[in-house]
């Protein structure tokens, strides 16, 4: 039987279990990655495992959320993730270079390889034929320290791409319509591979433009073939010699296959709400718009602003708006500074933001009250832009830049066909410092707080359920991002006195006040972001269990990392403040919550594998890992 690209590569890293999809594996990871939102706490973590250094063939510590420092506690941060990468033998990326994930498969992505990344949009890297898979920092501490990475064997997704894209149609329209057709929850379960005589017609960065926003399909990972546009590409970077050939077998099997012919797409816009929820051009042009934001690592290529610099040179956007360009790599910024789209972007009135996130979490550039800010970034949801009451929609570069000079949605194929190529790339890794090892002393300041010990389980859990939610709950939802909780990503027991701080300001209070208690969810709890601060955050104020409908994948692992049981049940029969008692004596077995307020015993399950129910039992992913080591 022939193979996917996907089995092709996990067949060479299996180190515990069998290939067979829906079986839980051990997977040996080639390359790590974090960030400095998520980052702190996984070196934290990696800390306390008690490793002497990197194992992993590369790690690179990159920093990108908050580059502008908007407080000292993130430059404390930075600082401390400098030392630290130094120390145990970790490239570190420094404030300004760009977004991990298009730096990483500009500088450092060899296809066939696995990656591991404490960010979602990890798989981003897939556009340059690695599986990049996401997950939470304790996960990529494990990881780094040469541990396996475990995971289930997801069914395989095949998307057909034929056709070319038409002008002033691009890769995000490709992956919003995928969104559009399969919708946030389709990917659940899946690997995405993308097929088909139109994908040479795409460059690597466009192929990263759809491998990251299909993270948004709660797909584990998508991956395109390596190819001579894949060479050429590695060519152009001065890393010629680390490109491989792969391609799916001609009788690969597939669980399920989608077909997309990009020649017959249109412009699309993801309104606010969620990724999906999509809608043609046509119905959405002439909305009033407050302002445009170009870049993130979605669309923050040098292609994606020099497209949109074309469109707007000359011309002026329009007064009643702000626009910002904030390209996602270094790369990207000197390529625009030297070919003259910087000059006439400013000339046009368009300001522009060093290499970074930022305003993809609200640090900077947040919507004010009612207004909609249209963004090539890959998340609209409520809370996003770092307000609750500004909106986020979702386009391409080109829709942007044409509705920035209409101050409205526009539709770019009203404007002249421009066309961009990109024949050379600049290299230049000034910001990228190579480790100097264990005589670099590691600067920690005082927001910078360690972890608490892990306990084992103890039975019966009993509790007060603290919060009642609905379907679809983000981590952004559980723990919110931007200003408000940004700079205390170090330090866990500040931090969790913003759990669902936007849903509820008194749970830290009440859950402080309970010594801990339950919560419960609907479908698809803890989507989103792969934020582990939305699992450590609930274990910091003793949360014990959660109980939903089912979980997104890396929250559901991220909760078993900290000993928190993901219950799966009928939540309808289940209300705030009721008294639950579970006994978890035996998880293999029989499973109620005695729910002693209503006097009625709900069937509980779980999905949990053997070795996830000891991590549980040793209460969690460090405890388990150190145990072993013993
Ligand atoms: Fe950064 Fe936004 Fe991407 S926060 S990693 S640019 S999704």
């Amino acid at each position: 039987m022939g193979k996917t690209m996907t089995e092709k590569i996990l067949e060479t890293h299996v180190v515990e279990g069998s290939l067979k999809r829906g079986g839980e594996v051990g997977i040996r990871i080639d390359q790590c990655l974090t960030q400095d939102s998520t980052g702190t706490m996984a070196w934290l973590e990696f800390e306390s495992l008690g490793m002497s250094g990197v194992k992993a063939e590369l790690a690179v510590s990159y920093c990108d959320h908050t580059s502008l420092g908007f407080k000292g506690e993130s430059t404390d941060d930075h600082v401390f993730l400098q030392s630290i990468a130094s120390h145990y033998g970790a490239k570190f990326s420094k404030n300004g270079n760009g977004v991990c994930h298009q730096l990483h498969y500009e500088r450092f992505g060899v296809p066939g390889k696995t990656l591991l990344g404490s960010d979602s949009h990890t798989p981003t890297a897939g556009g340059l034929g690695v599986l990049g898979i996401g997950a939470g920092g304790m996960d990529v501490a494990v990881a780094m320290g040469g541990g396996p990475f475990h995971l289930i064997v997801p069914k395989m997704m095949r998307i057909v791409l034929t056709g070319a894209l038409p002008w002033g149609v691009a890769a995000k329209d490709v992956a919003l319509e995928i969104l559009r057709r399969i919708s946030v929850k389709g990917g659940v379960g899946y690997f995405l591979e993308f097929t088909g005589p139109g994908v040479e017609n795409l460059s690597v960065p466009q192929r990263a433009t759809i491998t990251n926003l299909c993270t948004e399909t709660g797909a584990t990972a998508s991956i395109f073939p390596s190819d001579e546009v894949t060479k050429e590409f590695l060519r152009m970077q001065g890393r010629e010699e680390a490109w491989h050939a792969l391609f799916p077998d001609p009788d690969a099997v597939y669980d399920k296959t989608l077909e997309i012919d990009m020649a017959t797409l249109k412009p699309l816009v993801a309104m606010p709400g969620m990724p999906d929820n999509v809608y043609d051009i046509d119905e959405v042009k002439g909305t009033k718009i407050d302002q445009v934001y170009i870049g993130s690592c979605t669309n923050g290529s040098y292609r994606d602003i020099r497209i949109a610099a074309e469109i707007i040179t000359g011309k002026r956007v329009s007064p009643n708006i702000d626009v910002i360009v904030s390209p996602a790599s270094r790369q990207a910024w000197e390529m625009l500074m030297a070919d003259g789209s910087f000059l006439a972007l400013t000339k046009a009135g368009v300001r522009l933001i060093e290499p970074g996130c930022n305003a993809c979490i609200g640090i900077g550039f947040v919507p004010g009250y009612g207004h909609l800010s249209l963004r090539t970034v890959n998340r609209n949801w409520k809370g996003r832009g770092g307000s609750k009451f500004g909106k986020i929609a979702l386009c391409s570069p080109e829709v942007a830049a044409a509705s920035a000079l209409a101050g409205a949605i526009a539709d770019p194929r009203e404007l002249s066909p421009l066309e961009v190529k990109v024949d050379h790339l600049t290299v230049d890794d000034a910001l990228i410092l190579e480790p100097q090892g264990t005589a670099v002393e590691i600067r920690r300041a005082p927001n910078i707080v360690p972890l608490a010990p892990q306990r084992p389980l103890r039975s019966p859990l009993v509790g007060t359920v603290l919060i009642k939610l609905g379907d679809g709950v983000s981590t952004d939802t559980i723990l919110p991002a931007g200003p408000l909780t940004q700079h205390l990503r170090s330090n866990l027991p500040e931090i969790a006195k913003f759990t669902f701080y936007y849903e509820d300001k008194e749970f830290a209070t009440r859950a402080a006040a309970n010594g801990g208690g339950f919560i419960v969810g609907g479908e698809n709890y803890g989507q989103g972001s792969s934020r582990e601060h939305a699992a450590l955050a609930p274990w910091q104020l003793g949360i014990k269990a959660v109980f939903a409908k089912s979980y997104a994948r890396i929250h559901r692992a991220n909760l078993i990392n900290v000993g928190i049981i993901p219950f799966i049940c009928d939540t309808d029969r289940i209300d705030r403040d009721d008294e639950l008692e579970v006994d978890v004596a035996d998880l293999t077995g029989e499973l109620v919550a005695d729910n002693r307020t209503k006097d009625e015993r709900i069937p509980l399950s779980h999905d949990l594998s053997p070795r996830e129910i000891a991590m549980i039992k040793a209460g969690g992913l460090l405890a388990y890992t150190a145990a072993q080591h013993r």
